[in-house]
């Protein structure tokens, strides 16, 4: 039986600790829809059709990922593609907090509903879209740390310093 499970996130960049959690992923699950949703408390810096064309060409040899934009509330969006399991990436127990209120406040919403959490790798552990985006208005010479070659040069061109 084929396991399929959603990745969502905001993907501000998509950062070498969500392809590490990806990879990790891919052991477990056959099928992985990377789901762009809008975390309200959050400003972008990439539009969503961006940053699904960077993940797209990340995984453009790997027929298992699927990209996808999705507005609505992530439930909805689960049941619509009929896939219950929500893969996320835990960090630091700082994460835990957010991440509980996530998992809780989806099941209260769809009974369904699962939260797979994978520990990112220690190389990873301090890395989020924030930080990349932080680092890149400063200084991009740094930035194939954090991010693959095309989001590297997606940064680049955001923050002209190239
Ligand atoms: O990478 P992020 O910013 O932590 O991802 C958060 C995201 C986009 C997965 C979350 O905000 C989300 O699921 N947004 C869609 C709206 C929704 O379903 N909200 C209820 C769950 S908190």
């Amino acid at each position: 039986m084929s396991k399929s499970a959603i990745y969502p996130g905001s993907f501000d960049p998509f950062t070498l600790g969500h392809l590490d959690i990806v990879q990790r992923a891919l052991k477990i699950f056959d099928k992985i829809y990377i789901a762009i949703g809008e975390n309200r408390s959050k400003t972008n810096l990439f539009t969503p059709k961006e940053r699904k064309l960077q993940i797209e060409e990340i995984f453009q040899d790997n027929p298992a990922i699927t990209v996808v934009i999705f507005d609505d509330l992530l439930v909805d969006f689960a049941r619509q593609v009929n896939v219950f399991t929500v893969i996320r990436g835990l960090r630091a127990v700082s994460d835990f907090e957010y991440e509980f209120l996530m998992a809780s406040t989806n099941r209260a919403m769809e009974q369904e509903i699962e939260s797979v959490f994978f520990m990112t790798s220690d190389r990873y552990s301090f890395l989020s879209s924030s930080i990349v985006k932080e680092v890149a208005s400063k200084n991009t010479s740094y930035l194939s740390h954090f991010v693959t070659p095309n989001v590297e040069k997606a940064l680049c061109g955001k923050f002209r310093l190239m």
